[in-house]
């Protein structure tokens, strides 16, 4: 694969994105790779203040419709600030959710607006990975180890289980339908068979 490169990890709450973005991110700096390891919502200070207004509050807080536009100004933010400049100077951009998260979280959970969330990406972004991990596992086990996190952030998580369920299936559809830059892991391991699945691929 050509360099640089930008590189995502999703997949639903809890299921070892995080670990696993830094692990590979450790990984490819150890090979002398320059790596800008970073998250959504958030990744650049802008984008880090609209993080606090989606994950924080009530699960009825914001509409459907209204989060596609806070995540989507968000990316937007992360792109400008923070993505394209680490790619212009040659880095490796590994993010812990990227477009992808929105597709599943807000096109897919509480009514059809893949659509709109599809308009919106075409109009604000415009970009995809090079690469995305899509790290696939039991939600009931990815919900206790979420929750146990008590973040303070889990606004999504308090949907429930049946939600983190429609999700799993959200993540697998789009792996399926993006055989050329998904790579389907399986989540149900320990962190380093994972890491060294993940890491074969670099
Ligand atoms: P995510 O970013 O997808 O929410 P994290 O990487 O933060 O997931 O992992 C959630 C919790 O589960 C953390 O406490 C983490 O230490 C733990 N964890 C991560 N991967 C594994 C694994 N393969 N097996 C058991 N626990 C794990
Ligand atoms: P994250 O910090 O990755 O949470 P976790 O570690 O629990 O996976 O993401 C925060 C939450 O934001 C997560 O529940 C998914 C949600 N989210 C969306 O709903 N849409 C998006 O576009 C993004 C990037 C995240």
């Amino acid at each position: 694969m050509s360099k640089p490169r930008f590189i995502t990890f999703e997949g639903i709450d809890g299921s070892g994105k995080s670990t696993q973005s830094r692990r590979f991110a450790a990984h490819l700096q150890a090979q002398g790779e320059g790596i800008v390891l970073t998250r959504e919502p958030g990744g650049s200070p802008g984008a880090e203040e609209i993080r606090q207004l989606v994950l924080t509050g009530d699960p009825d807080r914001w509409s459907p419709e209204t989060e596609i536009l806070l995540f989507t100004a968000s990316r937007r933010d992360h792109l400008e600030k923070t993505i394209e400049p680490a790619l212009a100077a040659g880095k490796t951009v590994i993010s812990d959710r990227f477009a992808d998260s929105t597709r599943v979280y807000q096109g897919a959970t509480r009514g059809d607006l893949r659509g709109m969330v599809d308009s919106l990406h075409n109009l604000m972004i415009g970009r995809e990975p090079d690469l995305t991990f899509i790290i696939d596992m039991d939600p009931a086990t990815a919900l206790e180890r979420g929750l146990a996190r008590k973040s303070g952030e889990d606004r999504f998580e308090d949907f429930g289980l049946g939600f983190q369920e429609t999700l799993r299936h959200g993540f697998l559809a789009l792996a399926k339908a993006n055989p050329g830059r998904c790579v389907l892991i399986d989540g149900n391991r320990t962190a380093d068979q994972i890491a060294s699945e993940i890491a074969a691929h670099a």
